[in-house]
């Protein structure tokens, strides 16, 4: 039988909870227990059966302990991580995985130095809205991509606390830009040579609430990505621009369609258009005949899953395969949403070489 690994949690709050009831039918990794600063968070662990640490030392002491998550708020990730492998840990950490790239730098550094394992908790790799969207594009569906366009969409504006104070890593870039962010650099293996981001305050004068950003990489394909918390109509999840057809993928229960070129030759009428906005020839309708529509159905075969992460994790750690989620995709990521709050500052387009 494979070892089952121990898990001790630092920072026990929404998302390590979540990590917590997944991880219950994880042959691989067991939790055994948890450190956080808040004492109730400790009580509601004793309650499901876990061990209440009284610090984090103590939980680093703990010798069955060989995986340590970090969950916290984002502004101690890095000293978190760095002093778990010290303590001989591997390291999970949860997304951002810091605040800026010098800080990631520090915890690579600590990494090679203690011969731990660390990844991050980038499980939006695994959302089916996203598989279902990359494998279409990439099967060549609608030609050769030029633009992706990638938005979520909320109106309740941001949740209180941490999520709206700069120092302790609020923001939407911070936040759900990391994720869209990584989705798309995953995907397209491509330098990202220009960024252009508008930043938004419509709640928060300290953080971005709102975020428009537009990443251009190598070949020109362009990704344009929203996060907005304040947008009462929403747009579709995945929106794809492709020589020969577009794809729409709706929401993230995986509604959506391609409509695709099946006749390239159309014919141009003589005389103008007359439409309800005037006359017109570019934008005149294309002929139906020339056109399939083809809907679009969520991927069954995909776990959209946290274990799928532990995989890869305990997988390194295990000697039998290479990290899928690195460091070093994480400090490209990080590179981005820097140049992007600088181009939010700076109201220009900052020329990348990531
Ligand atoms: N991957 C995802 O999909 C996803 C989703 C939500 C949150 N997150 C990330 O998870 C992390 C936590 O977010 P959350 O929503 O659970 O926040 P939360 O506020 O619910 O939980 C954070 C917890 O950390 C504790 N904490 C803060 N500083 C600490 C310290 N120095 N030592 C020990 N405990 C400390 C707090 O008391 C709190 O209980 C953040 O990094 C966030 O970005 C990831």
């Amino acid at each position: 039988m494979n070892k089952q690994h121990t898990l001790g949690i630092i920072g026990f709050g929404g998302m390590a909870s979540h990590h917590n009831q997944s991880l219950i039918d994880y042959e691989r990794v067991k939790v055994k227990g948890v450190f956080d600063v808040n004492i109730d968070r400790l009580k509601y662990a004793e309650e499901l059966g876990l061990v209440a640490y009284s610090s984090k030392e103590e939980l680093l002491a703990d010798e069955e302990i060989d995986i340590v998550l970090i969950a916290t708020t984002n502004e101690v990730h890095k000293e978190l991580s760095i002093e778990a492998m010290a303590a001989g840990k591997h390291v999970i950490c949860e997304k951002p995985v810091t605040l800026d790239s010098n800080e990631l730098i520090e915890i690579m550094e600590a990494s090679q130095k203690y011969g731990k394992i660390f990844t991050i908790d980038q499980n939006r790799r695994t959302n089916k809205d996203f598989i279902l969207m990359r494998r279409n594009v990439e099967g060549g569906a609608i030609g050769k991509p030029y633009v992706i366009e990638s938005r979520v969409e909320g109106s309740r504006g941001m949740p209180t606390g941490w999520r709206t104070i700069k120092e302790l890593g609020g923001g939407m870039m911070l936040d759900w830009g990391v994720h869209l962010i990584d989705q798309l650099m995953h995907m397209v293996d491509e330098k990202v040579t220009s960024v252009y981001c508008k930043m938004y305050n419509i709640e928060y004068s300290e953080v971005d609430d709102n975020f428009r950003l537009t990443m251009t990489f190598e070949s020109g394909l362009t990704a344009h990505i929203e996060v907005s918390t304040n947008n009462y109509i929403t747009h579709p999840r995945w929106y794809v621009l492709g020589t020969m057809g577009t794809l729409v993928v709706y929401d993230w229960d995986c509604n959506g369609k391609i409509v695709r070129c099946i006749d390239k030759e159309n014919k141009w009428e003589e005389e103008i258009v007359y439409t309800k906005a005037g006359p017109t020839k570019t934008m005149a309708p294309r002929n139906e005949n020339t056109t399939e529509s083809i809907d679009l159905t969520e991927p069954m075969d995909v776990v959209d899953h946290i274990s799928v992460v532990y995989d890869q994790f305990v997988d390194a750690i295990e000697g039998k395969a290479e990290l899928t989620i690195t460091p070093e995709q994480a400090l490209r990521v990080m590179k981005v949403m820097e140049a992007s709050f600088l181009s939010a500052e700076t109201n220009l387009a900052i020329e990348t070489d990531i």
